[in-house]
C-alpha cells in the first residue's frame, strides 16, 4: 500500500513559491512535510490513503464550482465497478463536516451547509477575478472551490486537520492542474508578513485562538497593501468592550476563547490597523445548518444546545451567531 508523497503532493506548490520569490516558506513548508509526515505520522494516515487510492479512474472528469454543491461530472455514466470503488472511498474518507459536494452523481450531505456561508459573505467581497488568496482554516477546501470557482487566480488553503486534506485531495485528483492547494499547517506556521495575498479569509477560526489580537495581526501581515480581510467569526450580543469567555466548552467544543459583540470586534480590527472595517452579515446558526447527516454520524448542533431552550448552549451560554466582517489593510 502506498504511503502519502507529500513531495508529489506540494512539489507544485513548492515550486509556485520559488518562482514568486517565497523560497524561505517553501524551505519552511518541506521541513514542516518532513516533520508532519515523515517523523511523526497520523495514525489514521494509512487508511485514509488507502481511502484515497480506492477512489476510481474517471476520465474526462469536470467541475462545476460555482454553484452550492461543489459537483464533478463525467462525460458518461460510471460502471457499477466504478460505482462501487467511489462508494467505497468516500466512506472511507468520513466524517465529512464541510461541503456539500457530489462526486459523479454521489451527493455528499455534509454535517454543514457551508454553501449557506458562502452565500452569506460572497455578496460582499471584492471581486475574487485574478486574485491571489489565502484561506485559514479552510476544512476540507469546500469554501477554497467556490473562490476559484468566482475567478481566483490561485488559492492556498490552510488547516492542520488532515482528514480535511484527504477530502480535499478527493476532489482534486480529479481536476488536472488547478491552482488550489491545501497545506496541513496552522496559521502560526506561516512566515510573518507574506504580504503576497489580495484577500485573506479567516471563517471559524478566531474564537479557536487564545489571543485572538495577534490572529488578526498575522492575517494583516500576509496580505498586500490595500488588501481585503474577511473575517466570519462566532460574536454574542453587548456593548463594546463586551465579550465572552466561557469557563471551559461552548456547545460542547474545546478551545473557544473569545466571543466578542461586533462593536467589540470592529475596536479590534481598529486597533490591530485594519481601515474601513464593517459588519456585513450577522446570522444565527441554525439546526438546518450544522447537522447529523449519513455522511457526519456524530452528534452535531442539536445535541449541543440546551433541550429545553434552543436559544442557549447546553451549557447556557448564548447559542451560536456568526458575524462576518470586511476590512483593508492600508
Ligand atoms: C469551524 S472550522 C471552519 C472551517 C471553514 N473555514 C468554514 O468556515 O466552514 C475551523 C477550522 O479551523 C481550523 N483551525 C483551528 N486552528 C487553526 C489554526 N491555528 N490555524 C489554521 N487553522 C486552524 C480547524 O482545523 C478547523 O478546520
Amino acid at each position: 500500500m502506498a504511503s502519502f508523497d507529500w513531495r508529489e503532493h506540494f512539489a507544485p506548490f513548492i515550486t509556485y513559491l520559488q518562482q514568486s520569490d517565497q523560497t524561505h516558506w517553501g524551505d519552511l513548508l518541506t521541513q514542516q512535510m518532513i516533520r508532519r509526515f515523515e517523523d511523526a505520522p497520523h495514525g489514521d494516515m494509512t487508511r485514509w490513503q488507502s481511502a484515497l487510492d480506492t477512489l476510481p479512474e474517471i476520465d474526462g472528469g469536470i467541475a462545476n464550482l460555482n454553484n452550492s454543491v461543489v459537483a464533478l461530472t463525467a462525460p458518461t455514466p460510471l460502471h457499477t465497478a466504478q460505482d462501487e470503488l467511489l462508494q467505497q472511498g468516500l466512506r472511507g474518507l468520513m466524517p465529512w463536516r464541510k461541503g456539500p459536494f457530489n462526486f459523479f452523481g454521489t451527493h455528499i450531505d455534509t454535517e454543514w451547509r457551508s454553501d449557506w456561508k458562502w452565500d452569506r459573505v460572497a455578496p460582499h467581497l471584492a471581486d475574487l477575478n485574478g486574485r491571489t488568496i489565502l484561506d485559514v482554516g479552510c476544512g476540507s477546501g469546500y469554501h477554497c472551490w467556490r473562490m476559484a470557482g468566482a475567478g481566483a487566480r490561485r488559492v492556498v488553503g490552510i488547516d492542520p486537520g488532515l482528514l480535511f486534506m484527504f477530502q480535499f485531495l478527493a476532489v482534486k485528483r480529479y481536476l488536472g492542474e488547478v491552482s488550489v492547494d491545501l497545506l496541513p499547517v496552522k496559521m502560526e506556521d506561516l512566515p510573518e508578513n507574506l504580504e503576497m495575498f489580495d484577500t485573506t479569509f479567516s471563517m471559524g477560526v478566531l474564537y479557536h485562538r487564545r489571543s485572538p489580537l495577534d490572529h488578526l495581526l498575522e492575517l494583516k501581515g500576509t496580505l498586500r497593501r490595500g488588501g481585503e480581510l474577511v473575517l466570519e467569526t462566532l460574536v454574542v450580543d453587548g456593548p463594546e468592550g463586551h465579550s465572552l469567555m466561557p469557563e471551559d466548552r461552548y456547545g460542547q467544543m474545546r478551545n473557544v476563547w473569545f466571543l466578542p459583540s461586533c462593536p467589540t470586534l470592529l475596536r479590534w480590527l481598529d486597533r490591530a490597523g485594519y481601515r474601513n472595517a464593517r459588519v456585513v452579515d450577522v446570522s444565527v446558526t441554525s439546526t438546518d445548518e450544522q447537522r447529523q447527516t449519513d455522511w457526519m454520524r456524530f452528534n452535531s448542533l442539536a445535541d449541543f444546545l440546551d433541550p429545553n431552550d434552543s436559544s442557549k448552549t447546553i451549557e447556557g451560554y448564548p447559542g451560536p451567531k456568526r458575524a462576518t466582517i470586511i476590512a483593508e489593510k492600508p
